[in-house]
């Protein structure tokens, strides 16, 4: 039986923290044997906020890192750098074409990314279409993304109908896959977790950082259960298992942040090591990326070759 096609990515802009871990990247991990699996770096769409070589290549070099530290199997699945393939801003291009502005002018995203700074790139505008080429061009049936990237997921949709309806039958719906008891992952303010806010606790951080992030959750002093820690501590184990440690713990924060951080340690060290090995191993990187972007491209220059019939450029 052919397996059913999984497709995502994130983009390379920061420090990967336990909110993007346990929000995203964690389901690529625990899809990866059950579906044809296409995991990507969105660097071209880092481009549309970081503006510096440098910065941008070891943000990169960091991402690869994190997906192999949390466990995604190089030999199952194709790891790849959008860059790496022409494919995406060429189908971009054309879906850019076939959308109209006012339906991109109501994606939230742009709408978010406006309010702050009217002098937003064109990049910005057009990320929806990116991404839905992104998508697209690997036939997906699943996209695992977190809450916030469920309307660009409409917007892939949207977007394959609209083209099929023009050009006859090209595209498959893809369809979005959100972990629903996870939702928002709290930061220790108790606002989302998000490195903008600078509220994170580092998914690869040293004993220190993670010790640091642990010890300055917000505690709202009063209620026999700290809100913010507990959300937190939700993470590693279950209610039941939380409930008489909470029960022992009552009012004691200082003792329940001790716990939590044990077990968040006792979690991430065994990724902390894996990402430590394949950083030790640079060409063994290199030759997964190549190797992935060879499968990928093969990929999408066969879907190309469709789409550029239909549309007449071939
Ligand atoms: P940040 O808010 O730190 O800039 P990004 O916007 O780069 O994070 O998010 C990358 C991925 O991680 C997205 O798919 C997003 O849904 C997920 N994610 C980020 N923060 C959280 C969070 N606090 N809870 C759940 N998922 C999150
Ligand atoms: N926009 C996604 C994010 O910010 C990253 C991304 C780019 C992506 N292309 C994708 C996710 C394709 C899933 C599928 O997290």
């Amino acid at each position: 039986m052919t397996k059913k096609i999984l497709l995502s990515g994130a983009k390379p802009t920061g420090i990967p923290h336990i909110g993007n871990y346990f929000g995203a990247l964690k389901q690529f991990v625990d899809l990866q044997d059950q579906y044809e699996t296409y995991i990507m770096i969105a660097d071209y769409h880092a481009l549309t906020s970081i503006h510096d070589a440098k910065l941008l290549r070891e943000l990169t070099h960091e991402l690869v890192l994190t997906y192999l530290g949390i466990g995604l199997d190089p030999e199952k699945i194709t790891l790849f750098k959008q860059s790496d393939i022409a494919g995406h801003t060429d189908l971009a291009w054309i879906f850019e074409c076939l959308t109209t502005m006012p339906y991109l002018m109501r994606a939230h995203a742009f709408k978010d990314a406006e309010a702050k700074d009217h002098e937003i790139n064109a990049g910005v505008f057009n990320y929806p279409m990116l991404m839905a080429a992104d998508i697209l061009l690997y036939d997906a049936d699943v996209v695992p993304v977190g809450r916030d990237q469920k309307q660009h997921i409409e917007y892939a949709r949207d977007t394959a109908q609209k083209f099929n309806n023009a050009f006859g039958e090209t595209f498959k719906l893809p369809q979005d896959l959100i972990v629903e008891d996870v939702e928002t992952v709290p930061g220790v303010d108790g606002r989302k977790m998000s490195k903008s806010y600078g509220n994170v606790i580092p998914l690869f951080g040293t004993d220190e950082e993670i010790t640091k992030a642990v010890m300055s959750i917000v505690t709202d002093s009063g209620s026999d259960i700290p809100t913010n820690v507990y959300a937190i501590h939700k993470l590693f184990k279950t209610e039941a298992e939380l409930a008489p440690l909470y029960e022992e713990h009552k009012g004691k924060y200082k003792a329940l942040k001790d716990v939590l951080l044990a077990d968040i340690l006792a979690f991430v060290i065994p990724m902390r090591e894996r990402r430590a090995y394949y950083e030790s191993k640079p060409e063994l990187v290199a030759e997964i990326l190549r190797k992935g972007g060879e499968k990928a491209k093969a990929k999408a220059q066969a879907k190309m070759k469709i789409v550029r019939k239909a549309v007449g450029l071939e």
